[in-house]
């Protein structure tokens, strides 16, 4: 009788049979042992070369996911902005010259002491009053401008704690000419003219820049906010928004002013990423327009 408690395996080709010597079936069993260990081993290179395609697609590269990130609905909140490899995928072929630079209008209007509004009272026709955490004096931009300075205070608020103050937005021609003219009286031209503009020749005008502070404790007009919690969120974040600091460090031969910290200009996403990307830092570098240290009329 054959005893069941007995390790010998149960495969139907290995069990003893009437008449086989003992010695035939350990030869028989080894045998067996040594094709199943052929066959299994031949599965599993064959489940390996399966699954290198599959293992390679989701490699955890940065750029790789930002890049798939970057198609979704809501892409930007959960990525580490201070990453630049997590920027979305290089547009090189934006086309610079599909809006205008000269156009007072145009979201990519380049306004600065060589290229004056034109004309030189101009003023848009689609202002909003900037809906943000503060805006004290009921600030306007125009429209897309204020709907993205919106949706960068939200986001402000919800990644960083704190949201956004809106100390000056749109200006008019008379608005500047009253500013600058108090600035002159007070420190004298030359040095109105290293951080306020001639009325006809700031951002302001467009309706496409803005003034930014911190709500808790302000800091204004002071380029200390480039080193406070929102200077710094603005620096790394302002671009998925569309907007870019216009006059920074080092900048004052290109852009004819000195840092100005809380100074912020839309552009729209596409360039301003472009920007980033491309570690340009004057839209007069962008556009390859010359530099503007000084008045052309003085
Ligand atoms: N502070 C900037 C240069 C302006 O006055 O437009
Ligand atoms: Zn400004």
């Amino acid at each position: 009788m054959i005893d069941r408690r007995s390790s010998a395996p149960t495969g139907r080709r290995a069990q003893l049979r009437p008449g086989q010597h003992p010695r035939q079936i350990a030869e028989y069993r080894r045998q067996l042992r040594i094709r199943l260990t052929t066959i299994a081993m031949t599965l599993l290179a064959v489940l390996m070369i399966a699954l290198v395609p599959l293992l390679e697609r989701g490699d955890g590269n940065p750029t790789t996911e930002a890049q798939s990130a970057e198609t979704s609905a809501e892409p930007h909140e959960q990525l580490d902005w201070s990453d630049t490899s997590a920027l979305p995928p290089l547009d090189t072929d934006l086309d610079l010259t599909l809006h205008s630079t000269d156009d007072p209008s145009s979201i990519w209007a380049v306004v600065n002491k060589a290229r004056p509004l034109t004309p030189i009272d101009w003023q848009p026709d689609d202002l909003d009053t900037v809906a943000v955490s503060v805006n004290g004096d009921g600030e306007r931009m125009r429209r897309d401008a204020a709907a993205a300075l919106h949706d960068m205070d939200a986001a402000a608020q919800r990644e960083l704690g704190q949201g956004i103050q809106i100390l000056s937005g749109f200006r008019s021609y008379q608005r500047q000419q009253a500013l600058y003219g108090a600035y002159e009286r007070r420190d004298g031209q030359a040095a109105a003219d290293r951080y306020s503009s001639r009325p006809g020749h700031s951002e302001h005008q467009t309706g496409l820049a803005c003034d930014i502070a911190e709500t808790q404790p302000p800091c204004e007009l002071c380029n200390e906010f480039a080193q406070s919690g929102l200077g710094t969120w603005l620096q790394q974040n302002s671009w998925r928004f569309g907007f870019v600091q216009r006059y920074e460090t080092g900048q004052e031969q290109t852009t004819g002013y000195m840092e100005e910290a809380w100074h912020y200009r839309y552009v729209g996403v596409p360039l301003a990423s472009w920007m980033r990307q491309h570690d340009v830092h004057t839209l007069e570098k962008v556009f390859g327009l010359p530099d503007a240290p000084d008045y052309t009329n003085p």
